[in-house]
Order: structure tokens, then C-alpha cells, then sequence
């Protein structure tokens, strides 16, 4: 998965983990890709310098990963195709990297890979796929493992509402771990 280190990363590291699978990550430091593997993840790639292709090859004997979860989107595509084993689903959540991209389809052909992608912004809130149904299966499927401490949301800083300005620069910037919570005040 790529992003590792951040709100959706340090919970994906944790679940996927948790489900048995072999965890590799990218980040941008080295301390975000320590933090990655305290939560689980085995191969962390800084994706400033090293190319995740590459290490996703060495790291399985040129077979490739069964599952990408990206953040990137365009910038992406085509080397998240190239890091897919047979079989593999590349699952696009963020569009960091722009929208657009060319991709070889023949790539996917050979693999028999696929492409999905997934939002919970235009979900309707109830019925079938709606938000009620994940807010559901999170409660019966994860949060057990949150109360006994299995799973753990990781929360970089707490800010009051006041601070909201400070709170988006931090983000903006990448500086946090996590998440950044906003907090209501009296
Ligand atoms: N589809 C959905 O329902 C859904 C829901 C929530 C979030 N999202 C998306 O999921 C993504 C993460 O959300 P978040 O709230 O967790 O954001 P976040 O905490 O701000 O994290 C952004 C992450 O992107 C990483 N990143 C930046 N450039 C990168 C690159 N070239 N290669 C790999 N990683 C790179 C950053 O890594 P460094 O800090 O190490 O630079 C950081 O970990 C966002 O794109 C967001 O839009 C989608």
C-alpha cells in the first residue's frame, strides 16, 4: 500500500496485518517507515529514493503483490500494474497523483490483474453498499479488536477547532503521523 504512515495507511497497515497478509509499504522518511513496521508492515520503501517496483520484486521473487491500495492514482497507474502479481487488484482510494494516465491494457491482459476504485464521499448514507452498512461491518468485523487494543487508531495530535488553520498546514505539509483530530469546544 502506499501512504503508510498516514490516516488511512496506519489503519490499513494494522488491518491487512491482521488478516494474515504480508504488509509492504511506501512512506516518505525513514522515520514514517519505522513507524509502519511497528504497526505491522514487513518491507517499507521510501518512495523518494527507491523504486517500490523494484523492491515489491525482490521482496516476492518476481511474483508481485496481490493487492495495491493507492493514494496516487495517475502518477501511479502503470507502476502499480507493473508491482501486481497474476491475479492481482490494484484498489485505487485517492487521487493525490492526478486523475489521468495512460496504461498498457495489454499489462493487465497478461495478468488477468484488475482495476478498482472505491469512494465513501458519494455512498448514500443507508441501504445497500450505503454509509450505514460500512459503519456496520467496521463495528462487528474491527472494533472488537480496537477495545481490546489489537487495533489502534493512531492520532498524531489533538487540536481544538480554533486551530483548524494550524491543523490543515500540518497535513498540507506531511508532517503528521496518523491522524489530526479536530476537537469540538465549549
Ligand atoms: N476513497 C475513499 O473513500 C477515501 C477516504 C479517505 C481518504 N481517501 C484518500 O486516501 C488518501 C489518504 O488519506 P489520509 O487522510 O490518510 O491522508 P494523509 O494522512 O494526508 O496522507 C497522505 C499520504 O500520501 C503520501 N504520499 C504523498 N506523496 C506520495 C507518493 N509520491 N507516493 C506514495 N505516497 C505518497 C504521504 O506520505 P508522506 O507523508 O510519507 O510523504 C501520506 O502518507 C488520500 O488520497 C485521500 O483522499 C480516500
Amino acid at each position: 500500500m502506499h501512504g503508510g504512515s498516514s490516516g488511512i495507511g496506519t489503519m490499513a497497515i494494522q488491518l491487512a496485518a491482521r488478516a494474515g497478509a504480508r504488509v509492504f509499504t511506501t512512506a516518505g522518511t525513514a522515520a514514517k517507515l519505522d513507524v509502519c513496521r511497528e504497526l505491522g508492515a514487513e518491507v517499507g520503501v521510501n518512495y523518494r529514493d527507491e523504486d517500490f517496483v523494484e523492491r515489491v520484486r525482490e521482496a516476492t521473487d518476481g511474483r508481485g503483490v496481490d493487492v495495491v491500495l493507492d493514494n496516487m492514482g495517475g502518477k501511479y497507474l502503470g507502476r502499480n500494474v507493473d508491482a501486481l502479481a497474476v491475479g492481482g487488484r490494484l484498489v485505487i482510494i485517492g487521487m493525490q497523483g492526478g486523475t489521468k494516465a495512460e496504461l498498457d491494457i495489454a499489462k493487465l491482459l497478461g495478468k488477468r490483474a484488475s482495476v478498482h476504485a472505491t469512494t465513501l464521499r458519494s455512498r448514500p448514507a443507508t441501504g445497500r453498499g450505503g454509509k450505514a452498512e460500512i459503519v456496520a461491518a467496521v463495528r462487528h468485523d474491527v472494533w472488537p479488536d480496537v477495545e481490546r487494543g489489537v487495533i489502534r487508531p493512531i492520532v498524531d495530535r489533538r487540536l481544538p477547532m480554533s486551530r483548524a488553520a494550524e491543523a490543515h498546514r500540518v497535513v498540507e505539509a506531511s508532517e503528521h503521523i496518523g491522524k489530526v483530530l479536530l476537537l469540538p469546544e465549549d
